[in-house]
C-alpha cells in the first residue's frame, strides 16, 4: 500500500458521505454497498480508486508524471500519453487489489472523458472501455471539473445549491452547483488558469533548480518560497478591477511578473535560468496578487448569488477545489472572505484538491445514485478535449 493510500484510508475510513446513503437500505434489509471504480487520465496524473456509496475510499493508486514534465519545462502531450499507457494497468490493478474488490463486484466504471489533453483522455477511455466490455459493466463518463466540484460531498455534508470556485492548472470557474449535473456558470478565466500562470512564473524563475523545491509543481514551489518572502517588495496591479462580472484573467499578471524578473536579472547581472536573490519576494508578491484577484471575483459572485436569491444568506456555502485550492495562502484569503460575508467555507483536503481517481469514482457514485449518465451501451462514446462549460 503506498503512502497516499494509507493516509487517505486513515482519514476517510468511516465514509463521511454516509449521510447520502439513504437509498441503500430497503424494507429494513441492508443492501450491499454499491462500488464504483474511477479512472482519471485527463492531464498528467494516472489515478484510479474504488469508492462505495457511503464515501468509503476502499483503495486508491496514483502515478504522478510531474517530475518528468518539470525536466522538459512543461507537459508534452505525447510524453504524457506514453506515461499513461505505461502506468494505467498497474494503477488500476493496485487500486482494485488494495480495496480487495474484483471487477465483477463493481456496480459501474467511471472515467474522465472531458475536458483535458486529448491524447491523455484517450488512454483512460480506451482502457476503461476494454474493462467495461469484458466484464459487461455500466459505464459512467465523467466531467473532470464537475468531479472537482463535487469532491466536497464525499468529505463533508453539503447540500445543493452551493457556490463553487474551481482553481486548477487548466481552468478557473465560478459556478453554483445546483445538482449532480446542474451547474450555473457565473464566471471563468478569459485567458489562462491560475495554476498555468503560477507554473509559468515558476519556470521563468527556474524554481526546479532551487534546492528547496526542485521536485514541486510550479504552484506549490511558489507557495513554499513565498512563506519566507516579503510580498511588499513588489506590487502587481490586480487584474480586471473595472470589469463588472465574475470573470478572471491571469495572463496580464503573468506579464507584469515577467517584466519584474527581467528587470531584476539585469540589475543582478544574471542570465535567464540563473536564480535571482529576490526569488522569494517575487514569489510572495505574485502569489498575493493571484489571491487578491481570486478573492475579489469571488466576492462579486457571492453578492450576485445573494442579490438574486440563488443562495440563501442563512446557509450559503462557498466550496473551493482544484489543484490551486491546495494553496494555504489563497485558502486563507477565501476563508476570511467567507467569514466576513456569512458563508460557510469548505475545501477538500489538499490531496483531494489535486487530480486523483477518488474524485472520479465519487462522481460515479453521485451519478449512479441520481440515475444520471449511466450508460449500458458505449457505442459512439468519445472524449472531448475542450471545455464545454459545466
Ligand atoms: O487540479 P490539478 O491537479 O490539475 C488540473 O486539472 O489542472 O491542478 C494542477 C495545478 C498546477 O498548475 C499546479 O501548479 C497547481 O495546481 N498547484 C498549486 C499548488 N499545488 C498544485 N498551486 C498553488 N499552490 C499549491 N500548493
Ligand atoms: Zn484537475
Amino acid at each position: 500500500m503506498n503512502s497516499i493510500t494509507k493516509s487517505l484510508l486513515k482519514s476517510i475510513k468511516h465514509g463521511q458521505a454516509a449521510w447520502l446513503r439513504s437509498s441503500s437500505t430497503h424494507s429494513g434489509k441492508q443492501c450491499l454497498p454499491k462500488l464504483v471504480l474511477g479512472i482519471e487520465t485527463s492531464c498528467d496524473d494516472t489515478g484510479a480508486a474504488v469508492v462505495d456509496d457511503a464515501g468509503n475510499i476502499l483503495g486508491e493508486a496514483l502515478h504522478c508524471q510531474k517530475e518528468v514534465h518539470l525536466k522538459t519545462g512543461g507537459i508534452i502531450p505525447l510524453v504524457a500519453q506514453q506515461l499513461h499507457r505505461e502506468n494505467i494497468e498497474q494503477i488500476v490493478k493496485e487500486a482494485l487489489s488494495i480495496s480487495g474488490v474484483s471487477v465483477n463486484e463493481l456496480a459501474a466504471i467511471a472515467t474522465t472523458v472531458k475536458p483535458g489533453l486529448a491524447l491523455s483522455l484517450g488512454v483512460g477511455l480506451e482502457y476503461s472501455l476494454k474493462l467495461v466490455n469484458k466484464y459487461k459493466k455500466p459505464f459512467i463518463p465523467i466531467h473532470h471539473m464537475e468531479a472537482h466540484a463535487l469532491t466536497i460531498r464525499l468529505t463533508n455534508q453539503v447540500e445543493f445549491p452551493f457556490l463553487v470556485l474551481l482553481l486548477s492548472g487548466g481552468h478557473c470557474i465560478l459556478a453554483v452547483a445546483q445538482g449532480v449535473s446542474d451547474f450555473l456558470l457565473l464566471g471563468q478565466s478569459i485567458d489562462i488558469a491560475p495554476g498555468d500562470m503560477l507554473d509559468k512564473v515558476a519556470r521563468r524563475l527556474s524554481l526546479s533548480k532551487h534546492p528547496e523545491c526542485h521536485s514541486m509543481a510550479g504552484g506549490k514551489a511558489i507557495e513554499h518560497l513565498a512563506q519566507t518572502g516579503n510580498r511588499q517588495h513588489y506590487t502587481f496591479r490586480v487584474p480586471m478591477q473595472h470589469y463588472r462580472n465574475c470573470d478572471f484573467s491571469f495572463s496580464g499578471l503573468q506579464n507584469l511578473v515577467n517584466k519584474v524578473i527581467i528587470q531584476k536579472e539585469k540589475e543582478e547581472g544574471l542570465q535567464k535560468g540563473e536564480l535571482l536573490s529576490c526569488i522569494k519576494d517575487i514569489a510572495a508578491a505574485a502569489q498575493h496578487a493571484v489571491a487578491v484577484h481570486i478573492v475579489k471575483r469571488t466576492y462579486r459572485a457571492m453578492l450576485f448569488c445573494i442579490k438574486h436569491s440563488i443562495l440563501s444568506p442563512k446557509n450559503a456555502t462557498l466550496v473551493v477545489s482544484g489543484g490551486v485550492a491546495s494553496n494555504q495562502y489563497i485558502r486563507k484569503g477565501l476563508q476570511i472572505l467567507a467569514d466576513a460575508n456569512g458563508f460557510a467555507f469548505l475545501c477538500p483536503p489538499p490531496r483531494l484538491c489535486t487530480d486523483n481517481g477518488v474524485m472520479i469514482a465519487w462522481n460515479g457514485i453521485e451519478r449512479l445514485r441520481a440515475g444520471l449518465g449511466v450508460l449500458h451501451c458505449t457505442d459512439g462514446i468519445r472524449y472531448e478535449a475542450k471545455l464545454y462549460l459545466l
